[in-house]
């Protein structure tokens, strides 16, 4: 006998699993409606083309493409920005700004299946377009800050780790990284966190041709950890001054929205994906056990060589993989059992015509409701209500059925009422 098993890296949603997936959707489509989001969706089959270039090369590599019958080359979507771009773009014009929409798309990579990270997942994605402002990137990061706090997360859980792209690429330039090298140094530098300072120097080196000097000056940039720090030491500095201003307004504004403890300033977020042009973040657990379970930015230059509509645009995707492991460390996961209002049981086989008519009445008032598919004693069938979760069970035996009556037992207590059986489809279920 063959024995199957799921490809490494994809899941087998059982229903426990899935009423803890359809949990977190819920949670996501409710907060990103309640912060005006609409929702979208796109095809999962994409052309290869749409992700060359424009997600970068950490994206390419992961793509699971290969030719169709029609000898086009194709991939699965990795995530969602150039859909989102394709899409919007087309109608951009039609279209009132900022434009709000949500998605929550399967996503697949040919990544090395660890920890975090497998080659399927569901990603939140919340994007606006249309709006250049630092007000956009504000009203993002405080949605995904409330989407995790819609989950019973705090500030002693999690944190927003925010950078600007435009602010690094003055900081690079100032430290004489000629502008053609800046993406292989962001590549390298985002890196930072999981590499020795000597390794990243080493690549800065003979990756980007960098000399001593400016390699120094780019490991000193990494070395201000904090906001103030960074201010100090360039706030002066022509071409960085009014990038460090645009990120104070910013911590400003998210402080005004009471979020202030979610949020912290770190250089070292750059983001791995290509089209980034400005506002970036990462959010991680506080114990810094998981991998990321959030990260966007803003990708102002995107929409343009997408679709030939020069729109700014950012957003953000966030994960169903490490937010569930951080859920569940929290003890933050609902119970999943399943629940009954119903379980409707036959005394003898005589009474199955009744079971059935009250079955589909019930059915049809709106609650959920089960039975015996084949005759079985009294008593096996309330041991499977039992196991179901059932609320109550009803009993037709052939004196009910004499009587017009049906004996309606509370699964928790064992109380039992006799009640009309023409009332009982009617009756609230407590
Ligand atoms: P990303 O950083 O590649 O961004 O992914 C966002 C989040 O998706 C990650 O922080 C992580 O939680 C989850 N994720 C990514 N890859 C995997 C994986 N292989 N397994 C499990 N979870 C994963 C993007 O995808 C951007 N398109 C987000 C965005 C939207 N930027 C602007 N709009």
């Amino acid at each position: 006998m063959p024995n199957f098993v799921s490809l490494p890296g994809f899941r087998d949603f059982y229903p426990g699993d899935l009423a803890v997936r359809k949990h977190i959707m819920t949670v996501w489509r409710e907060v990103a409606c309640r912060y005006g989001f609409e929702e979208y969706d796109g095809p999962p089959l994409e052309p290869t083309e749409l992700y060359v270039e424009k997600s970068g090369p950490e994206i390419v590599q992961q793509l699971y493409n290969f030719a169709d019958k029609g000898d086009r080359d194709v991939s699965l979507r990795p995530e969602m920005t150039p859909t989102l771009a394709r899409m919007v773009g087309a109608r951009a014009s039609a279209m009132r700004k900022p434009i709000k929409w949500f998605s929550m798309p399967q996503l697949f990579r040919y990544e090395r299946a660890q920890r975090g990270r497998l080659r399927e997942h569901f990603q939140l994605n919340l994007d606006i377009v249309g709006e250049a402002g630092v007000g956009a990137d504000i009203e993002l990061i405080a949605a995904a800050i409330d989407v995790l706090r819609a989950f019973g997360l705090t500030s002693t859980d999690f944190v927003v780790r925010i950078s600007d792209r435009r602010l690094l690429r003055a900081l690079l330039l100032h430290a004489q990284v000629p502008e053609d090298r800046l993406i292989r140094v962001y590549n390298i530098v985002d890196k930072l966190e999981r590499e020795s300072r000597e390794s990243v120097a080493e690549r800065l080196g003979e990756e980007v041709g960098l000399g001593e000097a400016a390699t120094d000056e780019v490991l000193a940039i990494f070395g201000h950890r904090d906001f103030e720090a960074v201010r100090n030491a360039y706030g002066g500095t022509h071409g960085i001054g009014e990038e460090i201003a645009r990120m104070r307004e910013l911590f400003e504004g998210l402080e005004a929205f009471g979020l202030a403890d979610y949020v912290r300033f770190d250089l070292g977020i750059v983001r791995g994906l290509a089209y980034y042009t400005g506002v970036v973040f990462e959010i991680f657990d506080i114990q810094g056990e998981l991998r990321a379970i959030c990260g966007g930015g803003r990708y102002d230059d995107l929409l343009g060589l997408v679709s030939g509509s020069d729109l700014p645009a950012l957003g953000l995707g966030m994960g169903d993989v490490v937010l569930r492991e951080l859920l569940a460390g929290r003890g933050l996961l609902p119970a999943t059992d399943r629940l009954l209002d119903y379980y409707v049981v036959a005394v003898t086989p005589d009474e199955r015509p009744d079971v059935l008519r009250l079955v589909h009445c019930l059915r049809e008032a709106g609650h959920s409701v089960d039975y015996a598919l084949r005759h079985q004693g009294v008593g096996k069938q309330l041991k499977s209500a039992s196991a179901l979760n059932a609320t109550r069970a009803i009993i037709i035996g052939p004196d009910e059925v004499a009587d017009g009556v049906v004996v309606v037992r509370t699964m928790t207590s064992g109380e039992e009422e006799r009640v009309p059986m023409d009332g009982v489809a009617v009756t609230e279920v407590g």
